[in-house]
């Protein structure tokens, strides 16, 4: 090579050197000690092997404000691109905190909105890694324009491509919208946190004492505000888990998940089903042992583990086919629906429809929450949108009824009534507008009183409503559920069920959107 085209070679090399050194070794060293990876060494765990493609590495700001033109870093304190996951593509960007700590100017978000405009016309899902102190405070409305340049893509991107957020250091004001208009946030605990106002502007508002991480951290956000999916333990393993949910996602909302080796249920756990349900509709048992013994062995991944516990959500492979399952838990609140249950599974139905993920519904709900904090939260607006949400499903939808299915509560809960395809029911299910108890205090109010002991009284109308009422018959005569079955025919019933609705097509009437019930 002349020595000329050497020069051209050896610019082109230093240019690539400084862009990987990001901040300098220094910061990159800072990092390391609060127990964080760097951007490219996150993008190297979530990505398989020498996969990933860069672009716009030569990327720099154009700010010249502050002294800004003598500090220009190559990619401007994100790495954006693509690679493989699993094999299949993904569009990725990482912000680099050991540039002007990862902060959004207006060409650090162009380049976040390259890909995303790239993922959203090529059908490719796209991942966030966030690490950032928010708008570069140098580049002023520049970069809240950046933002909202970023925001609007990600709405338009909503429902067309799946958008997973990792937030794996500071998150901070209007920073955190993003994230929150993806579909699942990953946090990593004591590293990272989220809010929109910190634990300083809190102090000078409220007068409330708080730290960053009981403000805004993993545990904050995957327990109390609902903000954040997953809670990971550091960057490798929450790296490994979205690397994990991609397989059970597809590509875009115009296609199916990609089926994997089928397993057989836990031969262990399929065989206690059909001693599952206790006797005693008042004594709990744990719903994960009956999505346990009915999916494929070990298939079952939990989103929003921490939250809301008396739903639970997450998806399975049944016969090595990508479902959603949504289920009452007895263990927690005996599984009734409230405020945080609703919204939490209202959300997880929505994603799957939206991305032709079928659905299976595991039932045992005593019905709404009562109460003042309930009824002046909006009990009313927030059940809602889970009705909603089954109602609009046009995804292959199945529902098991295992044990209670009371009231309004059985209706949305994936009822045949809003578009089912396939209703079944355990011997144990009891399925009526009400629990014996209220219901015979209400219809023989009198009878009781009347009687010479109230209370006997009370057991015997009770004992013939269970019998009469509380159980599955009354809704099979009627074909609300398509057949009662022993728990342990659960799995074979859905296969069968499932392959014949691998072509189902359904639809919703022409509107412009919807009007969920926010
Ligand atoms: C420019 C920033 C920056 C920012 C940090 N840096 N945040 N540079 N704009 N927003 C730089 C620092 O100057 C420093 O540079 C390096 O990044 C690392 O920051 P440190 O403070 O040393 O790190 P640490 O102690 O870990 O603290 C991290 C931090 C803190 C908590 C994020 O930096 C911080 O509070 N930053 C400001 C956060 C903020 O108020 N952002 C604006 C939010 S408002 P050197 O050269 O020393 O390494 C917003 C509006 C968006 O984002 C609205 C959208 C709708």
């Amino acid at each position: 090579m002349a020595s000329n085209e050497n020069e051209k070679v050896e610019r082109l090399k230093r240019l690539r050197e400084e862009s990987k050194k990001g901040g300098g070794e220094k910061r990159i060293e800072k990092q390391h000690e609060k127990g964080k990876l760097t951007a490219r060494e996150r993008l190297d765990l979530l990505l398989d092997k020498e996969s990933f493609e860069e672009i716009d590495a030569f990327v720099t700001h154009r700010s010249s404000d502050f002294g800004l033109e003598k500090n220009k870093v190559p990619g401007d304190g994100v790495v954006t691109g693509f690679g493989k996951i699993h094999g299949r593509p993904v569009y990725v960007f990482s912000q680099d905190f050991t540039v002007f700590g990862g902060s959004l100017s207006e060409t650090h978000a162009e380049k976040i909105c390259k890909v995303l405009d790239l993922a959203l016309k090529n059908g490719v899902p796209v991942i966030g890694l966030n690490d950032s102190g928010g708008a570069r405070i140098q580049e002023g409305v520049s970069s809240l324009g950046g933002y909202a340049e970023v925001f609007w893509r990600n709405s338009m991107a909503s429902g067309v491509v799946p958008q997973l957020s990792a937030v794996m250091g500071p998150c901070a004001g209007g920073a955190v919208y993003s994230p929150a208009l993806t579909d699942f946030v990953f946090m990593v605990k004591n590293t990272s946190y989220m809010f929109v106002t910190g634990p300083n502007v809190v102090k000078t508002v409220t007068h409330e004492e708080v730290t960053s991480e009981d403000l805004g951290g993993a545990l904050a956000h995957s327990t109390k505000s609902g903000v954040a999916n997953f809670a990971t333990e550091n960057d490798a393993d929450c790296l490994k888990q979205i690397r994990e949910l991609l397989t059970y996602i597809p590509q875009n909302c115009e296609e199916k998940v990609p089926p994997v080796e089928p397993r057989q249920a836990d031969p262990l756990k399929e065989e206690k089903l059909d001693t599952l349900v206790p006797h005693s509709p008042n004594k709990p048992y744990d719903i994960k042992d009956v999505i346990n013994g009915v999916m494929d062995k070990e298939s079952f991944l939990e989103v929003h583990e921490l939250y809301a516990d008396n739903i639970v959500v997450g998806f399975a492979r049944l016969a090595g086919r990508s479902v959603g399952i949504v289920a009452n838990q007895p263990l927690s609140l005996a599984g009734v629906l409230d405020i945080d249950a609703s919204v939490k599974g209202a959300r997880f139905v929505r994603f799957c429809d939206a991305f032709n993920i079928p659905l299976v519904v595991f039932e045992d709900v005593p019905g709404f929450l009562p109460g003042t904090d309930q009824e002046w939260g909006g009990i009313i607006k927030h059940g809602a949108k889970l009705l909603y949400a089954f109602c609009e499903a046009t995804v292959p939808k199945m529902t098991v009824i295992t044990r209670k299915a009371y009231g309004g509560a059985y209706d949305v809960m994936n009822s045949k009534h809003i578009r089912a395809d396939y209703n079944i029911a355990w011997p144990t299910a009891e399925i009526a507008v009400m629990g014996p108890k209220g219901a015979v205090e209400i219809i023989f109010r009198k009878e009781i009183e009347k009687a010479e002991d109230p209370e006997k009284k009370q057991k015997e109308l009770e004992d013939r409503y269970k019998a009469e009422f509380a159980n599955p018959y009354r809704a099979a005569a009627r074909g609300f559920i398509d057949s009662v079955i022993l728990p342990s025919e659960t799995r074979q019933k859905l296969i069968r069920a499932f392959e014949l609705c691998q072509n189902k097509v359904d639809s919703v009437p022409r509107k412009k959107h919807d009007n969920l019930p926010l």
